[in-house]
């Protein structure tokens, strides 16, 4: 069970989700103001939401037509409890219905970019902010007249009523999306409503967060013992200095080399890592095992099984050794692990215990390890998480990492894996990471995996002999959570010096080709 409160506990805004994609974007754009938030769902009892002891609260848009029979709605109460309300799109429609303004069903829909014209250029959300500005709308109902007490605070020429607020009740909405890029002005209104809306300050900071989860930590784990596996990820990384900065020699972390790693990470891990945390580590060099145990095998979810089974057995001896070498009568009863708010979301769950996908699970840790979790990223987003890392003092390369699957460079390999395979891909990988490095576009780019095609080969010549080589596959992508993802357009020079560098360098490699798919219909991975 995650610790949920301390006396370190932020001021909370909930952002109550109707059931669109933007409500992990608003609870980002809030915390980008240094203001925490957490998402609940809209079928939370109002009471519970109150409960929560939330300090403002923003309703999200959704799909729904307030009209339609099973439309999402919402407790009266919420906006009688005195807790600040701002409504987005459907969240303002369900705010005005509510409170009794007019929404009409027009059938008409306004989409995509919409100018809008600010009639009360002092009001608190507009303030500052031009007459004229662009602002970014999704819907089809239109609200027509504002509940009574409230003013008009801006329209555009398909809706009359676009913004109000009740300064008095604390009551704010607006048909707009604030949190979208293509609203001009759009983290400006959120501010305003938050600061001077809400009377809240910007004081989620990292530092802020260290010391509220060093602190949660500590009351979770007591005296215990807690185990982490590292898997040179930022997630485990940045949980495992948390853990460590809290609770010190009762960590012990492990790393299992499993010989999939790429160029450098291990070393990264074995020393960067433990210089800047002063971490107790084991390392598990068990690559001879893993690779055993792939021998021979090429269908994609059978090694993912087959590392995943591997992990595990090593894992559970590391414990045992850890046990054995240092008898002590403070039980390890704690596993750290790196689970980040957008899967906390995604399963369903606010608080309590996390329901883990395999996926997104350090090499398949088992679900019925006799552990209880710590979990101190529950709260945060992947940037937070960079954030905090920073914070604590780890080396850029491992706070800057890309995301990389757990299996690691099993699944980037179609074909059988081999030592000799594992050598060129990591070669051309380091070439690839590089290159993107030096170019400046690791910002760009959500992550780019190289694949080796292992089992295919292709005629070239190189100096004055024909070659009979390995093509490999680059894979850039952006992205903002993986679920869906963009090829990235990488600048034509960049890819070429990839591509020179990589045939010259690494022997047995004579193509290099580029992967242009989204996803979907593509995974990023190939495998
Ligand atoms: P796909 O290929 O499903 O990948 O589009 C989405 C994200 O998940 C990562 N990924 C994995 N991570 N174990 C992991 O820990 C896995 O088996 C695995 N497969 C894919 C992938 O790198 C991408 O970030």
């Amino acid at each position: 069970m995650a610790p949920t409160s301390s006396e370190n506990a932020p001021d909370t805004v909930l952002v109550v989700d109707f059931g669109a994609q933007y409500a992990q974007l608003i609870a980002r754009r809030v915390r980008e103001a240094r203001v925490y938030s957490e998402i609940v769902p809209s079928t939370m009892p109002a009471s519970e939401m109150l409960a929560k002891n939330p300090k403002a609260i923003i309703l999200s848009g959704g799909p729904s037509s307030v009209y339609a029979e099973d439309a999402p709605s919402l407790d009266r109460e919420i906006f009688e409890a005195g807790v600040p309300v701002l409504g987005i799109c459907y969240g303002f429609q369900l705010m005005a219905q509510a409170l009794g303004g007019t929404v009409d069903n027009t059938g008409s829909r306004e989409y995509g970019r919409t100018g809008l014209t600010v009639s009360k250029p002092a009001s608190t959300l507009f303030e500052g902010t031009p007459v004229e500005q662009q602002v970014w709308m999704s819907h089809g109902d239109a609200c027509s007249e504002a509940p009574a007490g409230f003013t008009v605070t801006a329209s555009t020429d398909e809706v009359p009523v676009a913004a109000f607020e009740n300064d008095e009740r604390k009551l704010y909405g607006i048909q707009h999306h604030p949190e979208v890029m293509h609203t001009t002005f759009g983290q400006q209104e959120l501010e305003h409503f938050l600061y001077r809306g809400a009377g809240l300050t910007p004081s989620w900071t990292t530092e802020s967060i260290v010391d509220e989860q060093v602190e949660a930590i500590r009351a979770q784990v007591g005296s215990r013992r807690a185990i982490c596996a590292l898997s040179g990820g930022v997630d485990s990384a940045v949980a495992a200095a948390l853990v460590q900065k809290a609770i010190g020699t009762q960590l012990t972390c492990v790393y299992v080399d499993h010989g999939l790693m790429r160029k450098g990470e291990t070393e990264q891990v074995e020393k960067d890592f433990v210089a800047a945390t002063g971490v107790q580590l084991k390392v598990v060099d068990a690559s001879e095992r893993f690779l055993g145990a792939l021998a021979g095998v090429s269908d994609p979810e059978q090694k993912r099984k087959i590392i995943g089974r591997e992990f595990i057995r090593v894992f559970e001896q590391a414990q045992a050794e850890i046990v054995a070498e240092a008898p002590s009568d403070e039980p390890v009863a704690f596993l750290v692990q790196g689970t980040l708010y957008p899967d906390v979301v995604e399963s369903g769950g606010g608080t309590g215990t996390a329901n883990i996908k395999s996926h997104h699970n350090v090499g398949g840790l088992p679900e019925d390890l006799e552990f209880e979790l710590v979990e101190p990223l529950r709260k945060l987003f992947k940037d937070e998480v960079r954030m905090v890392g920073q914070e604590l003092g780890l080396p850029a390369e491992i706070v800057q990492r890309q995301p990389f699957p757990g299996p690691g460079l099993g699944i980037r390999i179609i074909g059988e894996v081999t030592r000799e395979r594992l050598d060129l891909l990591r070669e051309a990988d380091a070439i690839a990471r590089e290159e993107l490095t030096a170019a400046g576009l690791d910002g760009d780019i959500w992550q780019c995996p190289v694949v080796l095609l292992a089992d295919v080969r292709s005629v070239g010549v190189q100096g004055d002999a024909r070659t009979y080589g390995h093509p490999v596959v680059l894979r850039p992508v952006s992205s903002e959570d993986a679920m869906t993802a963009d090829w990235s357009r990488l600048p034509y020079d960049v890819l070429g010096r990839i591509s020179t560098r990589i045939t010259n360098e690494v022997s047995e490699i004579n193509r290099v080709t580029l992967d242009v798919t989204s996803k979907p219909p593509g995974t990023i991975e190939w495998e």
